[in-house]
């Protein structure tokens, strides 16, 4: 309730900067096909897919975990709630995010980019799954990660439209992107305030969600084989996830300069100063790791 007139506050920065934007503007409908099935159409095959494998594991990826929006809602409502500011916010946020999932899955449908039936099956299992995490019933832990998670899922899709090798997808993915960029504002602003508010309580948070951070896709069935092909790619790696998702976050909440924190706000302060460390290690290691792979495939074409 303290943070009320922050959400209206930056609620109304959303709408006034959010741009409308439509997805079939950004499928291309005349390439599409009937399947196979009651239509009689074609089956799915292979060689239907221009796309590159990488591209199609990331984009089945990020929309599986796009697809999996009734769990966030579910979550995000039963935080925030329903009424004034924070209502206005899980709807409109909701109605953003619906707009993902439909728009890249309307592009890999029309293209023939992923066999369809291979996705909806995913897709139930995923979902049946559902989301959790372990601090889901915690509002400043909620909102330092979706503050992380919004800015990571945009350079997830950001870096997947550049893979994808063609520009129609790029263009797509990049409008999503945009959307994850405006929620990160908007939930990062939201942990600034409650930082003024209550500095221990939200370092804690912050402290408490990098330590197991992990992707929204993660239940997503292969996902340590897909993350681990994703980061040899360069679309979502440790190096990124440190410099250019938690770093910039942090800083913006000026973590390591702001007062007033009580004694538990000072070892989490401490707890994530060695978070980044350990991410640098890790960071560094797996680029020397991914190099030398690269190396070795030179070497042997
Ligand atoms: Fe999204
Ligand atoms: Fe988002």
């Amino acid at each position: 309730m303290e943070l009320e007139p922050v959400v209206e506050k930056n609620l109304n920065r959303h709408l006034s900067v959010a741009k409308e934007w439509f997805p079939h503007e950004y499928v291309p409908w005349s390439e599409g096909r009937t399947f196979d099935g009651p239509l009689g159409g074609d089956a799915w095959s292979e060689s239907d897919s221009k796309l590159p494998e990488i591209a199609r594991t990331a984009l089945v990826v990020n929309l599986l975990t796009e697809d999996n929006l009734p769990s966030y809602h579910r979550q995000i409502a039963t935080l925030f709630g329903p009424d004034g500011a924070w209502g206005t916010w899980v709807g409109r946020w909701t109605a953003e995010e619906g707009r993902h999932g439909t728009a890249i899955r309307d592009y890999l449908t029309v293209t023939r980019a992923v066999d369809p039936v291979a996705l909806e099956r995913a897709r139930m299992v995923h979902m049946t799954e559902g989301y959790s995490n372990n601090h889901d019933h915690e509002i400043l832990h909620t909102l330092a990660y979706v503050s992380f998670q919004e800015l990571a899922t945009r350079i997830s899709h950001r870096n997947t439209g550049k893979v994808t090798g063609d520009p129609t997808c790029e263009a797509l993915l990049a409008k999503v992107a945009a959307d994850e960029n405006l929620h990160m504002v908007f939930y990062r602003n939201l942990l600034a305030a409650a930082f003024e508010l209550a500095p221990g309580q939200a370092m804690r948070a912050v402290a408490d969600v990098l330590a197991d951070f992990q992707m929204p896709g993660a239940g997503i069935e292969g996902f340590a084989r897909k993350s681990v092909a994703i980061a040899l790619a360069g679309i979502y790696d440790l190096r990124q996830h440190r410099d250019e998702v938690v770093v910039p976050v942090l800083r913006q909440w000026d973590v390591f300069n702001l007062s007033g924190l009580d004694a538990d706000g000072e070892i989490a302060r401490e707890q994530v100063a060695a978070h980044l460390d350990t991410l640098e290690q890790q960071a560094s290691r797996f680029e020397e790791r991914r190099a030398a792979r690269a190396a070795r495939l030179a070497a042997t074409s």
